[in-house]
This record gives structure tokens, C-alpha cells and sequence, in this order.
């Protein structure tokens, strides 16, 4: 790191403590605290995570950071607070709950915070910098890396709380991409590392649609890829906290769907299978898809799986393929 990032680190080292402090000990955090215990999060987790608070403050924070040795300026570029257009420098984050970021060296880079009250954006985060690139950076990465090696799997989440959920109900070889988009740079990083990966974003539109890019970007990068799917529309920290991790285990974990069974449920949304046309398309479009499935037993089953879905013949279904992998292959 350089002079001024190592300043940096050492201001979000004091800040992520003094949020953490804030949440757990004082008065001040009280509301923050409901917060996590209304989403049951235990004290042991918050401890683990260091989740915190930031006093809804014009400019505690920024005080106390110049208390403790720190430039104005240093602050503002960092992002650790704001500097208004009248000049005034303010805190940045005021009345939320903060989740520090860590790096992969458990280096706090970011932080995120969540409102509690149904008031502004629901997360704001730090702005990118040097050290913070959301795109080249996964949530709880540093926690979950020994835990990844000993399953061989990774799970994989939208945000914050999935991954906070999941490792207090035990499963602890889980981190989240923050948001939806999963780039090139992140699939790397968890291929280094790993060869599965199960993608377990949120069960509504928006995270099936994205289910679909990660996969692609994964499958590009080398790995093996599974979609959990949450039937109810739901996010993995709500199923969790509802039913808890066994069942997270056993009915979503286990019950993930292979890379061709998610694309054959994925690719139905663009259809109306109730019209001919369509349903010709539909299966046109799975079978290609399947002309590039390398393994003759694999492509066989999903064969199966297509000729019980829409009662076709076998043998039809596969001369069909193999006119494609003739065109295609
Ligand atoms: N996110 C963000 N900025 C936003 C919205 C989302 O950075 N404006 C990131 C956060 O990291 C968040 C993740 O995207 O954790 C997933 O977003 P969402 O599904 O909306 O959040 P949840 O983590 O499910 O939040 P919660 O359960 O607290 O509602
Ligand atoms: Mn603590
Ligand atoms: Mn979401
Ligand atoms: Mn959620
Ligand atoms: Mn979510």
C-alpha cells in the first residue's frame, strides 16, 4: 500500500471500531442494535462481521477522525466523509446500520450502510477508490476462503445479509458479489480457489436474470456452476431466518438445479408454452443449448427431461439434436 492508502486504512480501522462501539455499547446504537436483533442477527455475529452504527450526526464522525490524527481532506477523498458544496464536510453515513468491507486480506476497504427506517436510498457505499473496487472485491471473501478449500464449493450471494445469515446458521463458505452483477475479475478470484460454485441469488426476476449473467461468467472463467432457486420470490437471508439453515441446506443448498436444468426453467419466461410456436421454439433453443453438452450421458438425460415435459418421442428429440450439432458442431 502506499503512504497515503496505509493512512486510509488506519482511518477505516478506527472508524470500523468506533461504528462497531457505537452499535453494541452505547445508548446512541440502541436503535441500530433493534435493528439487527428484529432481523436476528446474535451478538457473536455482529462481533464477527463488525457491523455497526452511524449516529444520525452532522459531523461526529468527521471530529473524531480529526481527533485522531486525520487530514480533512485525506477524509474526503477516502470517501470516509462528505464534503458539501457550501465547502462544510459532514458525516457520510448518518442514522444507519454500517457493514465494513473487507478486502481479501481482511482489510476494511468500504463500508455499506443500510437505512432502517423506509427513508432514502436503502444501501449507500462508499465510493469506489483505489483501494475499494466493487468489482474486484467479494464480500466476506477473507472469512470464507479456509471454508471454501475444506467443502470445494462456494456459495454465492447477492449482498450482505445472505452472507451474514448463512454463516451464523453454520454455512460458512459463502460470500456475495454486492449487488447483482458479477464481473470476469470476481469469477477469477473464486477460480483460483475453487472449481464449484453455487449461485444463490434472490428468488425474484431481477436475481434470476442475474443468476443467468454469473453463470455464463463463471462457466467462462472454468467453473462448475449450479443455481439455487428460491421458489417464493424470496432472498436467501429471509429463507434462512424463516426456516432455518438445515433447511437452507437440504431444500435449497442440495436441491440446486445444474447449469442445463436452470437454463431449461430460465429460458421458459420468454415463451407462452401454451402456444405450438413457442413450444417448438422453446425446444429448439434447450437442444441447441444441449449440442454443446460434452458428455453423451448428460446430454441423453436432459433428452429425457425435455421428451416427458412436452410428451415428445425420444427419438425425434434426438435426430432433431443431431441435425443441430451437425449445423452448430
Ligand atoms: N446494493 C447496493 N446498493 C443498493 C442496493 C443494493 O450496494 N442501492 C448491494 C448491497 O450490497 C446489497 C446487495 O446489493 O447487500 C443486494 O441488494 P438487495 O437484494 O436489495 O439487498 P439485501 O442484502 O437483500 O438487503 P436487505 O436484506 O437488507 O433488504
Ligand atoms: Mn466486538
Ligand atoms: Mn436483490
Ligand atoms: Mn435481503
Ligand atoms: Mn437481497
Amino acid at each position: 500500500y502506499s503512504d497515503e492508502n496505509q493512512r486510509i486504512l488506519e482511518a477505516s480501522e478506527w472508524l470500523t471500531k468506533l461504528y462497531h462501539h457505537l452499535l453494541r455499547y452505547t445508548k446512541d446504537g440502541k436503535e441500530g442494535y433493534n435493528y439487527f436483533q428484529d432481523r436476528s442477527i446474535q451478538d457473536e455475529t455482529i462481533d464477527v462481521f463488525q457491523l455497526g452504527f452511524a449516529p444520525n450526526t452532522k459531523d461526529f464522525i468527521v471530529e473524531f477522525l480529526e481527533k485522531k490524527g486525520f487530514n480533512k481532506q485525506l477524509l474526503i477523498k477516502a470517501g470516509l466523509v462528505s464534503e458539501r458544496d457550501d465547502g462544510t464536510v459532514t458525516d457520510r453515513f448518518q442514522g444507519r446500520v454500517i457493514f465494513p468491507i473487507r478486502n481479501h486480506l481482511g482489510k476494511t476497504v468500504a463500508f455499506g450502510g443500510r437505512a432502517i427506517h423506509d427513508q432514502g436510498p436503502k444501501y449507500l457505499n462508499s465510493p469506489e477508490s483505489e483501494l475499494f473496487q466493487k468489482g474486484r472485491l467479494l464480500y466476506n471473501f477473507d472469512l470464507a476462503k479456509r471454508h471454501i478449500r475444506k467443502e470445494n464449493e462456494v456459495i454465492l450471494f447477492e449482498g450482505y445479509m445472505d452472507v451474514i445469515a448463512a454463516y451464523q446458521a453454520g454455512i460458512k463458505n459463502v460470500v456475495a458479489t454486492l449487488g447483482t452483477a458479477l464481473s470476469e475479475s470476481q469469477a477469477k478470484m473464486l477460480r483460483r480457489y475453487v472449481n464449484d460454485v453455487i449461485i444463490c441469488y434472490d428468488g425474484d426476476d431481477a436475481g434470476q436474470e442475474a443468476s443467468f449473467k454469473a453463470a455464463a461468467t463463471l462457466r467462462q472463467a472454468g467453473c462448475k456452476v449450479k443455481v439455487a432457486y428460491l421458489k417464493d420470490g424470496s432472498d436467501p437471508d429471509t429463507f434462512i431466518e424463516r426456516h432455518g439453515g438445515e433447511a437452507f441446506q437440504d431444500q435449497i443448498l442440495r436441491a440446486s438445479d445444474t447449469y442445463m436444468t436452470f437454463l431449461m426453467r430460465y429460458y421458459k419466461k420468454d415463451y407462452n408454452l401454451s402456444l405450438e410456436a413457442d413450444k417448438l421454439n422453446y425446444i429448439q433453443k434447450v437442444l441447441k443449448e444441449l449440442s454443446m453438452v460434452e458428455s453423451s450421458l448428460e446430454r441423453e438425460y436432459y433428452l429425457q427431461e425435455l421428451s416427458k415435459d412436452f410428451s415428445m418421442s425420444l427419438d425425434v428429440l434426438k435426430e432433431e439434436l443431431e441435425t443441430i450439432q451437425a449445423k452448430y458442431g
